[in-house]
């Protein structure tokens, strides 16, 4: 059995999102989103609109969501991909080759992001 993880926030859940968990899942066959909690987005100084149960709840009624852990930490990554057995890793090309220390350990795949929607450019809309 082939395992993925991906990562984000995923807040105000929308197409980019669901386009990119699609792409992931037709390449594995098991899918875990890592979604970052509400403290680590203060860190990385991000304000979600949805909190992180919600965030979750959301996530997990996607049919290509397998699983959903939290992301706490910049640093969890290689402990998520040997403790989930991960084969390939997935990240928006907004981070393309950020995690290129993660290749003696997994298979890294880098997509390529929707254009013209992000979480920001709806919250920026809702706000105008
Ligand atoms: N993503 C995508 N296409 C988009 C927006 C996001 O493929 N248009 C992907 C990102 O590359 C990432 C995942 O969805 O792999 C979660 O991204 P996240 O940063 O949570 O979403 P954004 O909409 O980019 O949020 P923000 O505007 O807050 O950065």
């Amino acid at each position: 059995m082939k395992i993925g993880i991906t990562y984000g926030t995923f807040d105000i859940l929308h197409y980019g999102h669901v386009r990119l968990l699609k792409r992931a899942k037709s390449k594995v066959d098991f899918l875990i989103v890592a979604l970052s909690t509400d403290e680590f987005n203060k860190l990385k100084n991000k304000t979600s609109f949805y909190n992180y149960k919600i965030r979750k709840e959301l996530l997990s009624s996607i049919k290509y969501v397998d699983k959903v852990i939290p992301e706490n930490t910049w640093n969890q990554k290689i402990k998520d991909v040997k403790k989930y057995n991960v084969d390939v890793f997935f990240m928006g090309d907004d981070w393309k080759d950020k995690f290129n220390f993660l290749k003696p350990y997994c298979e890294i795949v880098y997509l390529s992001r929707t254009k013209g929607i992000s979480s920001t450019y709806i919250k920026s809309k809702i706000n105008q």
